[in-house]
């Protein structure tokens, strides 16, 4: 350790949620010393009021010779050089999400810390929040039944980012959070999304998941430009529903012994098609820990024991994959499957620029689609209610 006892982290970017990171660091087990590291002076004078005794740098090359590892909580385009640089200099990184723009950083990354024999984590906090815990619980054990699907929404009249869209900025956590609570990534990923307010980047996007049992699917809608702030993921089985709501105080879980039934085939024809079961609603106990202190920790114990985090750099690349995948979708107008990314990759896109995407995607022309859709049709009505009761 270059303090003696503790780590020295440093916080490479300090801005909005750099700021967080200074401040639970400051209070984690096992750190030492946190480093203040921001391009603007601004930034450091602000954070300096309330922390005056930390070291302050301009660049993370002149922090590396005070520090042991890295958080790096920069505007996402720059999560893979500046992470490089760390990792080079051989300290350990926590990056925020994404873990990088598109799958080409993400392995440049997982390779590189590989070779350096340094911890790669990715910040993934949802993942480090006891309600997502409770969510995947109620969806392993069968709590729910056989799950249908699972909707999430992040909506609100949204921070503007200045390089990526609302994709590479609020899907990350949506993504990462239906990763961990189904425990299987997808196969195929379709995306819609517009630009309203801000002439390069899309602002409103829904991303649809597609996966190899084709009875389970999974939607996000995420937004800049909304009215209402809306934080939620629904899982809905055939026996119950789960809300998860990061904007309640209380009862961010609720379970809802909810579900309809279609007519078995003697059912008299002339009734209702489906049946409706309304019971009760509960409301399990979720542990008050602040995810974002969690997940520092976690680091911080990764690196002291040499063990990999449990959101890893494949962790981070998994979900970046998604985001590329609908980046794509986005560009071609059609379903990508995860398989093909790659060779896309390859021979279509640019390195870095996958985050600029031509303007209002769906008027394109769909004939030139791929994809096997007919494997992924909509279920009709009755076949579903069919399979899955
Ligand atoms: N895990 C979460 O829940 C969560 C929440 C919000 C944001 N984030 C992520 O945190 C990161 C930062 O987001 P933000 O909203 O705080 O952005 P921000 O714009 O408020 O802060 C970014 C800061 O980085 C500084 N910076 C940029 N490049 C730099 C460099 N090369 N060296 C040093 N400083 C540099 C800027 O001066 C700025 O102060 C993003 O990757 C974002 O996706 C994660």
């Amino acid at each position: 350790m270059i303090n003696g006892s503790g780590l020295s982290v440093a916080v490479i970017g300090c801005g909005y949620w750099g700021s967080k990171h200074v401040r639970v660091l400051h209070s984690t087990d096992g750190v030492e010393q946190v480093v203040l590291v921001d391009a603007q002076e601004k930034r450091l004078e602000q954070l300096s009021r309330i922390y005056p005794a930390a070291l302050r740098f301009s660049t993370l090359r002149a922090a590396l010779p005070h520090i042991d590892a890295a958080v790096i909580a920069t505007p996402p385009t720059s999560h893979v050089p500046v992470a490089l640089e760390a990792i080079a200099a051989g300290k350990h990184v926590l990056v925020e999400k994404p873990l990088a723009i598109n799958s080409a950083g993400a392995r440049q990354l997982i390779d590189a810390a590989d070779s350096a024999r340094v911890t790669l984590m990715v910040g993934h906090t949802f993942e480090y929040n006891a309600a997502v815990w409770k969510l995947r619980e109620l969806i392993h054990s069968q709590s729910l039944g056989e799950i249908y699907y699972l909707d999430s929404a992040r909506l609100n009249l949204g921070l503007y980012q200045s390089d990526v869209n609302v994709i590479l900025d609020l899907a990350p956590h949506d993504i990462s959070i239906i990763n961990h609570v189904l425990g299987e990534t997808p196969r195929a990923v379709q995306a819609w999304a517009s630009r309203h307010a801000h002439p390069r980047f899309e602002d409103v996007a829904y991303l649809r998941l597609f996966y190899d049992d084709e009875r389970l699917s999974a939607n996000v809608h995420v937004s800049w430009l909304d009215p209402c702030k809306v934080r939620r993921a629904t899982a809905v089985g055939s026996e119950k529903m789960a809300v998860y709501d990061d904007l309640a105080t209380e009862e961010r879980i609720r379970v809802l012994d909810r579900g309809v039934r279609p007519p078995l085939p003697d059912d008299d024809l002339t009734q209702p098609p489906m049946s409706y079961r309304y019971g009760d609603i509960t409301a399990p106990f979720v542990v008050p820990d602040e995810p974002l202190s969690v997940q520092d920790r976690h680091f911080v114990e990764c690196i002291a024991t040499h063990t990999a985090p449990n959101t890893d750099g494949a962790c981070g690349l998994a979900v970046v994959e998604v985001l590329e995948c609908a980046q794509l979708s986005l560009q071609l107008g059609r379903p990508v499957l995860l398989e093909e990314l790659a060779a896309e990759a390859r021979t279509r896109i640019p390195s870095g620029s996958l985050h600029v995407v031509g303007s209002r995607p769906w008027l394109r022309d769909h004939t030139t689609a791929r994809w096997d859709s007919a494997r992924h049709q909509e279920r009709q009505p009755a076949q579903a209610a069919g399979a899955s009761v």
